[in-house]
């Protein structure tokens, strides 16, 4: 079947399964930054932003897509200031995690707490603090 939408800012058509989960087809279009990690929606390795929310990919159906708005870090400029701040931070080790961070950050709107909006991402390097520090300049 056939799946049309908004991604990272240009029209474009999927071919998907009915069964096929987005994370899937958007690594099949080569956006990698979008990681299969835990598979069932826990660990934000996977995060997309949906129409601007976050949204794990692992377990959205791709069909489900269907005239939406989905944005990867691929689709960022590379000015972008959350990607910037993690950069200047450090906010990193291995990076595996890094791009569902950023668009978590992306999607936090001012007065938000740091730790409910990140609960839904995991650090398997452990780099909270430097995460964090990230965040504060972009949301200070
Ligand atoms: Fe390695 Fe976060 S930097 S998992």
């Amino acid at each position: 079947m056939n799946v049309s939408l908004l991604l990272n800012g240009r029209p474009t058509t999927l071919e998907v399964r009915s069964d096929e989960m987005l994370l899937e087809a958007l690594r099949r279009q080569g956006l990698r930054s979008v990681r299969e990690t835990c598979a069932i929606g826990v660990c934000g390795a996977c995060t997309v932003l949906l129409d601007g929310e976050p949204a794990s990919a692992c377990l959205m159906l791709a069909a489900a897509a269907a005239g939406h708005e989905v944005t990867t870090v691929e689709g960022l400029e590379g000015s972008d200031p959350v990607l910037r701040a993690f950069n200047e931070a450090h906010a990193f080790q291995c990076g595996w995690c890094t791009p569902g961070f950023v668009l978590t950050v992306k999607a936090m709107r001012p007065g938000d707490d740091v730790g409910e909006a990140l609960g839904g991402n995991l650090c398997r390097c452990g780099c909270y603090v430097k995460i964090e520090e990230a965040v504060r300049q972009c949301v200070s």
